[in-house]
């Protein structure tokens, strides 16, 4: 793994190489990680290890080589002389060689500049202290992001407008705008936030960082509106109903994605009655809580189902490693299946059956049972 020295940021800032077994027979699969993109390419072992050769010769101060018997540093002295120091294997069982493109991808997307600008990353891909759980929610969104999109029936005839609400620090608008730029779309990105900090250094990154179609603007959820069309909705951990008011949005704008992971529910739990079978869960606060968290993204699940929309409901990241780890997404029917009435019937049962009397979506949307 070649480092390149730092004066020389025109080409390859990084090289990550490992054995693959293709269909033809052994290759080294190569990633090459530069400012904006990364490419990957498979060599007869022989050229590849011919072309890192050259790397390190020709630009690359180190290269880092791991094998079951013993890691080596190549080092590059300032005599052009090579120097090489060994020291004990970090890894004792050898990789294994299948051709994972989604590994591979996880990667690169960690070695992005953008993520050591945002402080998630180390140069070398490494999370920092404390942001490893960052990065796999950054992992996991690109992930999702890339299902989800071949799902939906988007215009390709003209720019992609997305919009990420609540954006903060802007992690995952950043992700968002890399991932649509690797996927060849054309995406005008714009990342709302409160607080006018966030939205500076964020605008200040993305310029640094020649992230043309990214811009942040400050702003409150449910008051921003898109200039035209909107295709992509993204509100990740909006705090409780700032959910409700940028699905909306996203409905009322015709968005064929919206992308929530909601938090915070406060909205229903003082309301709710519990149905007499659930009554032992009202004997504990935390199944209160949890109750409360399952109706109102239920209710909202049913709440996109009726506007049009196929609602899914899945884990974000793995729950041990966040407490906000529910996405709910919509996909937005290109026939409109039908006026909605069944799914309107089952929203209007859960709702008398927890004796409920409002609802931020509900309200939003005019279907709030009277
Ligand atoms: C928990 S952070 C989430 C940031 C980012 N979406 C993520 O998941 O990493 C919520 C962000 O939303 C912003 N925010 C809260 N209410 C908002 C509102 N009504 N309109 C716009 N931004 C809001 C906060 O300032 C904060 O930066």
């Amino acid at each position: 793994m070649p480092q390149k020295e730092a004066a020389d940021t025109a080409t390859a800032r990084n090289l990550k190489a490992r054995p693959v077994q293709l269909k033809d027979g052994r290759r080294l699969c190569i990633v090459e990680c530069h400012a904006t993109r990364e490419t990957t390419q498979n060599y007869v072992p022989e050229e590849g290890i011919a072309l890192l050769v050259k790397a390190l010769m020709q630009g690359f101060e180190r290269a880092h080589v791991f094998t079951t018997t013993g890691d080596f540093q190549f080092r590059r002295e300032r005599s052009g002389q090579i120097s090489v120091r060994s020291t004990r294997p970090t890894f004792v069982a050898a990789p294994s060689l299948a051709h994972d493109r989604s590994k591979q991808g996880r990667e690169a997307l960690a070695c992005e500049p953008f993520l050591q600008r945002l402080g998630v990353t180390l140069a070398d891909g490494s999370p920092r202290a404390g942001m490893a759980a960052k990065l796999r929610q950054v992992h996991r969104f690109v992930e999702i992001l890339g299902h989800l999109l071949a799902d939906a029936t988007l215009d390709s005839s003209r720019p992609l407008q997305v919009v990420d609400m609540g954006a903060g620090k802007g992690y995952l608008t950043f992700a968002l705008a890399h991932a649509l730029r690797l996927k060849g779309w054309d995406a005008r990105v714009v990342g709302v936030e409160l607080r006018p900090e966030l939205v500076d250094s964020g605008n200040v990154v993305a310029r640094d960082l020649g992230f043309e179609h990214l811009r942040f603007v400050a702003g409150a959820i449910g008051e921003w509106q898109p200039e035209g069309a909107l295709d992509v909705l993204v509100a990740l951990h909006a705090c409780d109903t700032a959910t409700d008011d940028a699905l909306f949005q996203g409905v009322q704008a015709g968005a064929a994605l919206l992308l929530s992971s909601p938090c915070c529910h406060r909205e229903l739990r003082p309301q709710m009655r519990l149905p007499t079978t659930l009554s032992p869960v009202g004997r504990h606060g935390i199944l209160l809580e949890r109750q409360a968290e399952i109706l109102t993204d239920a209710l909202r699940a049913e709440l996109l189902e009726m506007s049009g929309y196929s609602a899914r409901v899945f884990e974000f990241v793995e729950p041990e490693h966040s407490g906000k780890n529910l996405m709910l997404a919509g996909v937005r029917r290109s026939d409109h299946g039908g006026d909605g009435e069944k799914e309107r019937e089952s929203f209007r049962n859960l709702w008398s059956s927890f004796g409920l009397r409002s609802q931020r979506l509900a309200s939003l949307l005019g279907e709030q049972p009277e």
